[in-house]
């Protein structure tokens, strides 16, 4: 996502396919895109970047929210409008299947069943290999599973976000669907250079959630040091600390950082050798959770657009 949008400035193409083939190379074997990500740029990018190793990862996208023809952000769940942006997303990713296919949003407005039966028909058609989807509900996860088998659920989650803790990550190891944890390093806040919200480009999408505005965000930077201080006592960064903190949440919990840098590429690539003990977990529990964090996660135009179970900020 951020090596088109989201975050401070996107790198050039050249820069982001540099860092593209670099993670392949050094392991990763999952890359994440959506139709939304630069508005179709980021697929084009992962196509021109990847075509000739597409055998060498996990390719996931997702559809059902895109920007619309007045260039503003839109949920569309519409069967007609799932199987064109598959089609676009087939043509701009330049492959002829893509592994797994995420609904980005339900569209509340129209029947859940409708939505995963339409994704349903492209795995029968062979355009997509398996679907899954984003901010959800356990009770909207069984509802879709029942219609068509789901194989990954993405939702936010980390130290800061926990709200997959309330059924989610239960529901995902009972019925065998993975779960994919998104903005595992909070976003550039679990990390030994947080983001400066004051510094940040107008268009940075943090600018607009609560945790990075007014007096959450000093708040929320008081919690780091013991966090830092966890870290060297631990031999890794902040970072790999976050990353390593997910990773032990269970076999069926995959995170997925992003970033525009091989430096943080690599540092994120090696949380996979940190282990945490059951005591250091429960020392950065009591750190960082949703009772010492401050602010919720989405700001009030945003939260009506999931449907996971939210925990009061
Ligand atoms: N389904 C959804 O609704 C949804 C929503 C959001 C994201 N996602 C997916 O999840 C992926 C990850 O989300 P995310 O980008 O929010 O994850 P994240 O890793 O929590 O945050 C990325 C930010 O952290 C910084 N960062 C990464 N590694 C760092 C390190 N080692 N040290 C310091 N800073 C570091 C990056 O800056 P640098 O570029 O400087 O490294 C970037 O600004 C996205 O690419 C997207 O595919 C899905």
């Amino acid at each position: 996502m951020c090596l088109s949008h989201a975050y401070g400035t996107p790198p050039s193409p050249a820069e982001a396919a540099n860092v593209l083939h670099r993670a392949i190379d050094i392991g990763y074997t999952m890359l994440d895109s959506a139709a939304l990500y630069g508005f179709g740029n980021n697929e084009t990018l992962l196509g021109n970047a990847l075509k000739d190793r597409r055998q060498e990862y996990v390719l996931t996208s997702k559809c059902g929210m895109f920007k619309n023809a007045q260039g503003v952000r839109e949920i569309d769940g519409r069967p007609e409008t799932l199987r064109r942006t598959c089609e676009d997303s087939l043509r701009r990713l330049q492959t002829e299947v893509i592994d797994l296919y995420y609904l980005h949003r339900w569209d509340k407005r129209l029947p859940l069943e409708d939505q995963i039966g339409t994704l349903g028909d492209l795995v029968s058609e062979g355009k997509v290999r398996t679907i899954g989807l984003s901010e959800v509900s356990a009770a909207t996860i069984r509802r879709a599973h029942a219609v068509h088998p789901l194989t990954a659920i993405q939702t936010e989650y980390s130290l800061w976000t926990r709200n997959a803790e309330v059924a989610v990550l239960d529901t995902c190891r009972e019925l065998g669907i993975a779960f994919v944890a998104f903005s595992p390093i909070a976003r550039g806040f679990l990390s030994d250079a947080p983001p400066d919200p004051a510094a940040l480009p107008p268009k940075d999408i943090r600018l607009g959630m609560p945790r990075f505005q007014g007096n959450h965000w000093p708040h929320n930077l008081s919690l780091l040091p013991p966090v830092r201080d966890l870290a060297r006592e631990q031999g890794c960064t902040v970072a790999q600390l976050a990353l390593a903190w997910v990773l032990a949440r269970g076999e069926h919990v995959v995170p997925i950082p992003g970033t525009t840098r091989v430096d943080h590429l690599e540092e994120n690539a090696a949380a996979s050798g940190v282990r945490l003990s059951p005591g250091t977990i429960a020392r950065l529990d009591a750190i960082i959770n949703p009772a010492t964090v401050s602010g919720a996660r989405y700001n009030d135009a945003t939260l009506p657009e999931i449907d996971t179970e939210e925990i009061p900020a």
